[in-house]
This record gives structure tokens, C-alpha cells and sequence, in this order.
């Protein structure tokens, strides 16, 4: 049922405290149309076992196409031309499309591979630490949980560091549209950036280096693995998934802990407990608040609830992660709870490319900023603390720090 009372879920007051809403949705409207920013609607599913099995469904369609009636088509919101290549993106296709893109990646991200990583990400928390000014006020986001996966990120792929904070602008600006009404506004940054991205792609081509972006050049060229549309979407997602998610974790775990002092000292104390820390960190602020969205290919049954061909799905994982059907005391944070099969990254074929390295950048950046930083605390009431707007993502605009 479509409810006027429902809140704004991208505002940032929902974002501060959205647990008692998606409560009451578990309780009374597991599966409930919501009205979305900008006029549309879509379904919200809230209980943990609906939302594990519908990121699995097969009938919930990613790329909208595969879904939609042709008259449905024609009525979908219109999307300037050179948009398009970025529609091309894994996580936004299906079946094949989808499987030959993330096989092209997959292998850069293997625990493997992400664990030679290990001592790179922890000099460069160390190194943001060490610049720490003498009065040790600090932004925890903007000074710690961002530059550090975005210069991680940013090295894999290749992107010069002079470049970085530029295209954060850029991408930040972009993961905060939530609707085709805020598209406009945010078409100079997505033009800018996908400029940028060519620009450096040509740079690359003249001149490769030992990073992925030299690598997918040369699947590029090497003919029908990847076209330069998928070549530039597969780069977009990378950088932004890449380091929107993980400053989320970094930042709102560092604050759930300070929110938790018997919690924080637990882990202060036996920084070998680091492994479930962070699964619990990301199921306690389940940094993407819900997973993108799904489309139903036919009328699908969700919970006594039928969703109708073409209409829009979305997986609320930061319920589903706080479902007392699965996780006994959920609002509790337990840096030892196991076992702790939380949603966070996603579930079936789209299960976060990225989560090794998530998991090792949160663990690292948080249990050295314990260690690094004995007397940590906020110099601000926690309520006057604000949350960025957006649909998807949940994250602290800045976390004002003693450290
Ligand atoms: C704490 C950090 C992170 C969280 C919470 C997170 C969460 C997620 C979630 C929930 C999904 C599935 C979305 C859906 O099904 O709609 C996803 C997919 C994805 N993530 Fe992450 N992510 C994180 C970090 C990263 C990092 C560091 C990368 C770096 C490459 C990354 C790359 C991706 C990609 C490429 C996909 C799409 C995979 C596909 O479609 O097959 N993520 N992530």
C-alpha cells in the first residue's frame, strides 16, 4: 500500500535514523510500495529472508530492458544520449552481459591478490594519521575514511593522484541523485567525468602501465571482450563503487564504536578480534542502505504480496541486516557475534566484486586509528551530526574528531 505518510527516504533526516521505519515495515508491510523521491514508485522489501531470496530471483530482471513491456519502454523517464555507454555497467546487466564483464575483473579481486595489498593500505592509514595536526582536531571522513580507499582505488586503476579529489567531486555529486528530476543538475558532473575518463584513457594507451586500466585497454583491444562503452562504464563503477561504499564503513563504524565505549575498548584491546569486527561494523551501518534496483520480468510474489510486471524493487539490506527473525539482540553492536551472515554486500550474482578488499581496508583503517588514537573522541553532540542525502548509500557528511 502506498502511504502519503511515508518519509523521504533519501533526506538526510531519514538517514540519521531509518531502523524504527524499516521496523515497522518488517512488522506490518514487509513488501510495501513507497513513494521515491521525484514521483516514482517502488517496492521495498524489509525482511531478512525476502531480501536474500529476491537479490537471488532470477525473475527480477537488472538491466530495466530486460523487464519492461514495450509501451512500459516507452514511458520510462527520458535519458540524454550520452548517457548511454554508462547504462552499460556489470551491475546494471544481466546473464551473460554481466558474467563476461565481471570475469574480466574478477581475477584483479580475489582475496589473493587484495591480501598483497595489505601493507600498502596499512602505510597510507598510517601516513593520513601521521598528518594529523598538533591540535588533533580532524574530519574523520574527509581527512581518513575517504582519501584512503579512494587512493586505493585509485592506484589499482590508475588514476594520477592529482586527479583524485577532482573526480570525487565529480562522483560524489553523482551518487546523491536520487531521482530523474535531480538528473539534470547532475549531468555537467557526469559529462565531466566520463571526459576525464577518455582523456586518461588516451594517456594510458600512449604510454601503459602496471595497472587494471592498462589491462582492460588491452582487452579492449584485443576485440569483442570489451567495447570502449564497456570500458567506460566498468572504470566509472570501479572508482565510485570503489570508495562511496567504503568511507561509509570506515566512517559511521568509527562512530557506532565510539557510540559503543565497551565495544571500542574491546577491540582496542584485542585488535586480533579486527575479522568479525568488521562484519559486524558493516551489518551494524550497512554503508549501502539498500541494493540497487531490480526489475520484475513478470508478476512476482513476494511475502503475500504480488509485484506487477515492470515495477521497480528494492532490497532494503540495512533491514534486513537489523531482522530480529535473523540476528538475535540486532540492535546490539557485538564485535563477536558469529555467525553473522549479513547482507551487506550483497547476495547472488552481483555479491560485491569489491568485498576483499572492503573488508581489508575497513579492518586495517579502523583498528589502526584505535591504535594510533588513545584518547578518540567527538567534539560534536552526536546529534548535530549530519547524514548525506541520497537513496542508495548511507554516510556521515563529516565526523568531527579528537584523536
Ligand atoms: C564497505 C564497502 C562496500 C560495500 C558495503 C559494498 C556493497 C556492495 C553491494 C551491496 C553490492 C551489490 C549491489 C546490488 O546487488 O544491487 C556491490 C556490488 C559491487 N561492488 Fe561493492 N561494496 C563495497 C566496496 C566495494 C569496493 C572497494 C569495490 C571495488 C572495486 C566494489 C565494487 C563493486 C562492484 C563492481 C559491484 C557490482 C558487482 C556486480 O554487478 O557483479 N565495492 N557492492
Amino acid at each position: 500500500m502506498l502511504r502519503s505518510a511515508d518519509p523521504d527516504l533519501a533526506s538526510p533526516r531519514f538517514k540519521a535514523n531509518p531502523h524504527g521505519f524499516y521496523a515497522r515495515l518488517r512488522a506490518t508491510a514487509p513488501v510495501h510500495r513507497a513513494a521515491l523521491p521525484g514521483g516514482q514508485t517502488a517496492w521495498l522489501v524489509t525482511r531478512y529472508d525476502d531480501v536474500a531470496a529476491t537479490l537471488k530471483d532470477e525473475r527480477l530482471a537488472k538491466d530495466v530492458i530486460n523487464a519492461l513491456s514495450d509501451e512500459q519502454q516507452a514511458r520510462q523517464p527520458w535519458m540524454p544520449g550520452f548517457l548511454k555507454p554508462l547504462t552499460r555497467n556489470m551491475l546494471d546487466l544481466d546473464g551473460t552481459d554481466h558474467a563476461r564483464l565481471r570475469a574480466l575483473v574478477h581475477k584483479a579481486f580475489t582475496p589473493r591478490l587484495v591480501e598483497q595489498l595489505r601493507g600498502r593500505v596499512q602505510a597510507l592509514a598510517d601516513d593520513l594519521l601521521d598528518a594529523v595536526p598538533d591540535s588533533g582536531r580532524i574530519d574523520l571522513i574527509r581527512d581518513y575514511a575517504l582519501p584512503l580507499p579512494l587512493t586505493v582505488i585509485s592506484d589499482l586503476l590508475g588514476v594520477p593522484r592529482a586527479d583524485r579529489r577532482q573526480f570525487h567531486r565529480w562522483s560524489r555529486r553523482i551518487v546523491s541523485v536520487t531521482s530523474a528530476r535531480d538528473l539534470p543538475a547532475a549531468l555537467p558532473a557526469i559529462w565531466f567525468f566520463m571526459r576525464f575518463l577518455r582523456r586518461l584513457f588516451a594517456i594510458r594507451r600512449a604510454d601503459p602501465q602496471d595497472d587494471l586500466l592498462t589491462a582492460l585497454l588491452r582487452a579492449e583491444e584485443a576485440g569483442d571482450t570489451l567495447s570502449e562503452d564497456e570500458l567506460l562504464a566498468m572504470v566509472f563503477l570501479l572508482l565510485t563503487a570503489g570508495h562511496e561504499t567504503t568511507v561509509n564503513l570506515i566512517g559511521s563504524g568509527a562512530l557506532a564504536l565510539l557510540e559503543h565505549p565497551d565495544q571500542l575498548a574491546l577491540l582496542r584491546e584485542n585488535p586480533a578480534l579486527g575479522k568479525t569486527a568488521i562484519e559486524e561494523l558493516l551489518r551494524f551501518t550497512s554503508p549501502v542502505e539498500m541494493a540497487t534496483q531490480r526489475y520484475a520480468r513478470e508478476p512476482i510474489a513476494i511475502a503475500g504480496t504480488t509485484i506487477p510486471r515492470g515495477d521497480q524493487v528494492l532490497a532494503v539490506l540495512a533491514s534486513a541486516n537489523r531482522d530480529e527473525r535473523q540476528f538475535a539482540q540486532p540492535g546490539l553492536l557485538d564485535l563477536t557475534r558469529a555467525p553473522n551472515r549479513h547482507l551487506a554486500l550483497g547476495q547472488g550474482i552481483h555479491y560485491c566484486l569489491g568485498a576483499p578488499l572492503a573488508r581489508l581496508e575497513g579492518q586495517i583503517a579502523i583498528v589502526t586509528l584505535l591504535r594510533r588514537a588513545p584518547d578518540l573522541r567527538l567534539t560534536v553532540p552526536p546529534d548535530a551530526l549530519r547524514w548525506r542525502k541520497g537513496l542508495f548509500l548511507r554516510g556521515l557528511e563529516r565526523l568531527p574528531l579528537a584523536v
